[in-house]
């Protein structure tokens, strides 16, 4: 996180047509961002704040540049004539919650339309301000939103997750890249209040940018004892951090998982987070649980990947960094739960004791596992996680991350995340806390039927179900290792990294899934550790 976004809120009264410039040698001028509905609407702060000749030079602007404030476009004026700014821009926001006028039938149509994505357009107004290293956000929209504060923290999030880049290893600067943070003073009615609401929302975002940060490094430096390090941080926010090394797994018996780290130099490690912001009565609460794939490196092993592409098995680990995200984001919102996180740390390599085709292992539940395909590793790595923290930890659910399947690429592209799940409830809360953050998951079926193309003439079962349903097949895999415990499975091969660029997010790894069960754990899960909301 080499530059984070400076980020601060002050009093729409304070702000003078003349926004701050940055502070020190900043040599990137300073921006002024309104905002403008249909037909160049501008809110009553905005208009009093730029002026007739401001208003008069906008229109003239954007008459040239046939800019009409249609919802996601901008107009950008450069030292605009009468304002102090060097740069004055304005960000279209038609359409959406501030529909100007509805006629008619439209009315209805129009009362649907969901409200205003105030985090893509953080986003999309960080993306616009390109070189300048200052500027100060007029929030004040041609129609308000309901609670401005909550719109201005969401805004301020979207801000810091588009301003997230991963460029560590770049020793050389391009001329058009500058290493100044970007300071955005965002100026709203209620400062304190919007500022308050800010520090849940960026406790969230720096979860996020953990997550994609460890999915971005490359698996040299972020090998399984690295990764724990990394987790272990977790410490200094008050979450309690137990590493389990190589020794300590072949005590529990970590069959499985242990067979798929044995080609490496690296030795495998699994690692349990808890945040315990809710002790329930006489300290007994019923844990909620989050498991990770964590493969530092994915080469196939003795069933060897081709060459092309393999270098995105860095990020075979997005499931696992999104746990230790998650639990970040939880632990420094303070949040009113009990929660666990739990990552299954390994590095799957070819080697002279590499696992075989053939092989059969032992996991920790006891079930035998004949190895098929040592390419088809997560499962082996989750079977054991998720067997240990259900028997230890008897949680109210677990809820398993993994890039698990090429197959859920091919069936649902990089848009949605498969669930799986074997609680209907469950599944329903994660697809609604999909829709409200836009990390969006389908669900796609198990059953019996599928359950059988896993069954092995050597052993209890076996790690590949055949060419067809790929994704299900490895999802009734894991299901095998809940033992009843209400469970859901994300396949977030096609979302946790590769990630097509959008507002937000501009990283190959997305960070997916902490903004989604950060949702699912304050929407259902908080402050009722053992009971749920009903
Ligand atoms: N890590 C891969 C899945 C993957 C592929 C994630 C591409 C992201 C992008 C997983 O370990 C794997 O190799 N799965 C195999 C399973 C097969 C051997 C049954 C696959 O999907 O081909
Ligand atoms: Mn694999
Ligand atoms: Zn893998």
């Amino acid at each position: 996180m080499s530059h984070a976004a400076k980020i601060e809120f002050i009093p729409l009264n304070s702000v003078s047509a003349a926004p701050a410039k940055a502070t020190g040698k900043s040599k990137s001028a300073s921006a002024l961002v309104i905002f403008a509905g249909e037909d160049l609407n501008l809110g009553k702060a905005t208009r009093a704040l730029i002026g007739d000749d401001g208003a008069a030079l906008v229109k003239k602007a954007a008459g040239t540049a046939k800019f009409k404030g249609k919802n996601a476009s901008a107009l950008d004026i450069l030292a605009p004539a009468g304002l102090a700014a060097e740069r004055l821009i304005v960000i279209g926001v038609g359409g959406g919650d501030d529909a100007a006028k509805s006629k008619g039938k439209e009315q209805d149509k129009d009362k649907a339309k969901p409200p205003r994505d105030f985090l893509s357009l953080g986003g999309f107004v960080v993306g616009k301000l390109g070189q300048s290293a200052a500027a100060t956000v007029v929030f004040d929209l041609p129609r308000n939103p309901k609670d401005a504060s909550a719109a201005a923290a969401e805004f301020a999030e979207g801000i810091a997750l588009r301003h997230y880049k991963f460029d560590l290893y770049k020793t050389k600067k391009k001329d058009d890249e500058s290493d100044e943070p970007i300071t955005v003073s965002i100026a709203v009615e209620d400062a304190a209040a919007a500022k308050r609401e800010a520090k849940g929302r960026e406790a969230v975002a720096d979860g996020v940018i953990l997550a994609r940060e460890l999915v971005n490094e490359p698996a040299n430096v972020l090998y399984p004892e690295e990764f724990a390090k990394r987790a272990k941080e977790l410490e200094k926010l008050g979450v309690e951090v137990d590493v389990l090394d190589k020794a300590a797994l072949t005590k529990l018996g970590m069959g499985a998982l242990l067979g798929v780290g044995q080609g490496s130099a690296r030795e495998s490690r699994v690692v349990v987070m808890r945040w315990r912001g809710d002790k329930g009565k006489d300290g007994k609460s019923k844990p909620v649980a989050f498991v990770g794939k964590g493969v530092t490196f994915d080469t196939g092993g003795i069933s060897i990947k081709g060459a092309a592409g393999m270098e995105d098995m860095k990020g075979d680990m997005a499931g696992a960094a999104c746990v230790v995200g998650l639990i970040h984001a939880l632990a420094a919102r303070k949040a009113k739960v009990d929660a666990i996180g739990a990552i299954g740390l390994v590095e799957n390599m070819p080697g002279s004791n590499a696992q075989r085709p053939g092989d059969i292992v032992k996991s920790l539940s006891g079930q035998t596992i004949e190895v098929i395909n040592t390419d088809a590793e997560g499962r082996l790595v989750l079977a054991d996680v998720l067997w240990y923290v259900q028997d230890k930890y008897k949680p109210q659910f677990m809820i398993d991350l993994a890039t698990l399947t090429g197959a859920v690429m091919v069936a649902l592209g990089q848009e949605y995340a498969g669930l799986f799940s074997n609680d209907d409830a469950l599944s329903e809360r994660l697809t609604e806390a999909g829709k409200e953050t836009g990390e969006k998951l389908w669900r796609l079926p198990l059953g019996a039927a599928y359950d059988k193309l896993i069954d092995s003439k050597f052993a209890d079962m076996k790690n590949t179900g055949g060419r067809h349903g790929g994704s299900i097949t490895a999802a009734q895999f894991l299901q095998r290792f809940v033992n009843g415990t209400p469970w859901a499975h994300l396949d977030i091969a096609g979302t946790g990294m590769n990630a097509p660029a959008n507002d937000i997010n501009q990283s190959w790894g997305s960070g997916f899934g902490v903004r989604l069960l950060e949702r699912l754990v304050s929407d259902y899960y908080e402050g009722r550790a053992t009971s749920q909301k009903d």
